[in-house]
């Protein structure tokens, strides 16, 4: 049996701006991951997809189930990448343990784990860019208009700058820790994406003044990475937060639970992802993070996790 994983991300400044060829940084989070297998099936059973965490099946050829869409494409990619053909008798399994429909790419790792995996079942190699590019395909079908960054950061894991289709790999001058917290609520980033987009053709040069402003915060936010000057990225996610809220993806409970960090100790926080729900990131100076962990527990936050980066 072949298989593959991957693991999930945090957008750390600049999401929805990137969509319109603005900056924006994200970093893996290694704690979460999504794996999958390949192995041959029975003669003539064709090829069967399963996603144990979504309770579906699917054989190739019948009708696709909307949430597999994004699988059966990732594996039709890169049975085309690797010139295969379709002609298999494949039982294919994916699992995850990153919670979907909060921000941190559980999507684009279930399809990056899948194509590594069919890579390894063929005994062929797909390089990290390959697998980005097959896994962009998946992202559109699950999202409509991705930037391309959550494809890049999952496939990658390092910390990244993305824009407009380009990825730097970022040295972090000092490791910190994020405090990542579920507000519980899913949300769609199809839909928070698409809200912007309607905000945006409706009143475009507001629109395009708050993505500059927030261009301006990554760049920045990307200085101070690299400098290890964890003040000025913890006021730089706070201002990045008060973009997003103007753009009209933030809600009560994200607000709450980013509150409740600054409260305990937290040099910034700010949603991550598509927002309207999902997570709150938190920059945790090491002698605060178990005040805002125990914070946000204590705020009602569903989950809260530690990640380091650098
Ligand atoms: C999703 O992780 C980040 C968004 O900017 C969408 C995208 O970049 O495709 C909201």
């Amino acid at each position: 049996m072949a298989s593959g994983r991957a693991i999930a991300k945090v957008i750390l400044l600049g999401e929805h701006a990137v969509v319109y060829g603005r900056p924006a940084l994200a970093v893996p989070v290694s704690r979460l991951e999504a794996e999958a297998s390949v192995r041959w099936g029975m003669q003539g059973s064709g090829i069967l997809i399963t996603a144990q965490d979504l309770g579906l099946r699917h054989r190739l050829g019948e009708p696709t189930p909307e949430a597999l869409a994004p699988l059966e494409t990732a594996l039709l990619g890169a049975l085309e990448h690797l010139e295969m053909g379709k002609d298999h008798d494949l039982e294919v399994e994916v699992r995850s343990r990153i919670p979907m429909g909060r921000g941190l790419g559980s999507g684009a790792a279930a399809a990056t784990a899948l194509v590594r995996a069919v890579g390894h079942h063929f005994g062929l190699d797909i390089s990290a860019s390959e697998v980005s590019a097959l896994v962009f395909e998946t992202e559109k079908v699950l999202h409509g208009t991705p930037s391309g960054i959550d494809n890049a950061v999952v496939t990658l894991e390092c910390p990244l700058l993305f824009e407009d289709g380009r990825v730097e790999s970022l040295a972090v001058g000092c490791p910190f820790a994020l405090a990542i917290a579920d507000t519980g609520v899913a949300a769609s980033t199809r839909e928070t994406v698409g809200d912007v987009r309607l905000a945006w053709e409706a009143d475009t040069e507001r629109y395009e003044a708050i993505f500059d402003r927030i261009g301006e915060i990554v760049r920045s936010g990307r200085v101070a990475l690299e400098e290890g000057n964890m003040k000025s990225l913890g006021s730089l996610m706070d201002a990045n937060q008060e973009s997003l809220g103007k753009l009209g993806v933030s809600s009560l409970e994200l607000e709450s639970l980013i509150s409740v960090a600054r409260a305990a100790g937290a040099l910034g926080a700010k949603l991550s992802g598509g927002g309207r729900g999902g997570n709150i990131i938190a920059l945790a100076p090491s002698e605060a993070e178990r005040d805002i962990e125990e914070a946000l527990q204590g705020a009602g936050a569903t989950r809260v996790m530690m990640t380091r980066v650098g």
